[in-house]
């Protein structure tokens, strides 16, 4: 199934949903006049300046279009060809960027490792860099951590301090794919420095577009040696907006009166309701924590199947397999209690 029939909110993905009311406006606000082009505008100095306030140092920031490019380019950025970038088998940057890490990067390789719930484990980055050490082997630079995970999991401040731990001995930068960031900030409640800079992060992608936006991804460079020409490589990857403007200005709607925190709090909070309404549905299994803003559930396949025939849309190929439910900015209560109802219906009616 590709198109929503009754136009209703899904649970398949956080990018199924339309654009936030302060993202909607911030673009309506900079939609005046004429302003400089290619980020040289005043919308994006602010945007900036904002995100620096956020992360309470002063990082170098880049804006993009999407988080595909955001993590390839960030990457590259940080690796020669011939270095590896170490990650976990569900890492996006393995299972679904199409190879543009590698692309982008002239074929620096990655690297999966083992971890629990969709995480690094920190013993696994010795591990891949002490397998081999010879010259035929891609040399690890950097380890590539999700947060929030693709899994729904979270990093703690601690758990990203042993990776950075080993991390630093080896002599590794850390790259944080942070498509979920805001969901992890909220999901922690603490501030955007302890998850990063302050844990040993050396560059975030902070993603926007499943925060509310339409499009729209940060790069924030907390070593700003590693920002250098950056804007030459967004620019040869097609990701240098001319209208920088309106890529940037939904970041100063979100980030100047906390929506992006807001909007964070409330998907994760309507992926707390889900699970508690699921969780104990006969036949249906939770398969890892709920920390951020989605559920995934072991579903028998006639259940699957059923819901899927009321018009529910939700991927079953994710992780390990079983189905990913996604909230977003705009998911109700009344949505949640209604598929809640149908696969507890759906359940029964499948059960042998
Ligand atoms: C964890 C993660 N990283 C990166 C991306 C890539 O973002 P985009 O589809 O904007 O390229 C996604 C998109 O689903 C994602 O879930």
């Amino acid at each position: 199934m590709s198109t929503t029939k009754d136009g209703r909110r899904q649970f398949a993905s956080d990018n199924y949903a339309g654009i936030c009311p302060e993202a909607w406006q911030a673009i309506a606000r900079a939609n005046t006049g004429h302003v400089l082009s290619y980020g040289e505008d005043p919308w994006t100095a602010r945007a900036a300046d904002l995100l620096r306030d956020l992360f309470e140092t002063d990082c170098e920031v880049f804006f993009v279009f999407n988080g595909t490019a955001a993590t390839s380019l960030a990457l590259a950025s940080m690796c020669q060809s011939y270095h590896s970038i170490v990650c976990s088998e569900t890492a996006h940057v393995e299972t679904d960027e199409c190879g543009a890490p590698e692309f982008f990067s002239n074929g620096t390789k990655v690297l999966t490792v083992a971890g629990k719930e969709g995480k690094v484990d920190p013993a696994a980055v010795d591990w891949a860099v002490r397998r081999r050490t010879d010259i035929h082997y891609p040399k690890p630079r950097v380890v590539s951590l999700t947060q929030a995970t693709e899994l729904g999991t979270v990093y703690t401040p601690d758990e990203l301090k042993a990776i950075w731990a080993r991390a630093k001995s080896h002599d590794l930068r850390i790259h944080m794919d942070g498509a979920r960031f805001a969901n992890a900030v909220a999901s922690l409640a603490c501030t955007p420095k302890e998850i990063t800079w302050q844990a040993g992060v050396d560059v975030l992608c902070f993603g926007g577009t499943k925060n509310g936006m339409a499009v729209g991804e940060a790069v924030v460079f907390f070593d700003r040696n590693l920002a250098r020409e950056f804007d030459f490589r967004c620019k040869q990857a097609g990701q240098l907006s001319s209208k920088m403007r309106f890529l940037a200005a939904p970041w100063v709607g979100m980030l100047e009166d906390g929506a992006w925190l807001r909007h964070a709090r409330h998907a994760n909070d309507m992926a707390e309701l889900l699970h508690g309404l699921v969780a104990a549905v006969p036949g249906v299994e939770v398969r890892y924590p709920r920390q951020a803003n989605s559920v995934f559930l072991g579903i028998p396949p006639a259940a699957r199947d059923a819901l899927h025939a009321r018009g529910w849309h939700f991927y079953d190929f994710i992780g390990w397999g079983g189905a990913r439910l996604m909230c977003s900015w705009d998911t109700t209560e009344e949505d949640v209690r209604s598929f809640a109802r149908d696969l507890a219906e759906a359940s029964a009616t499948a059960a042998p």
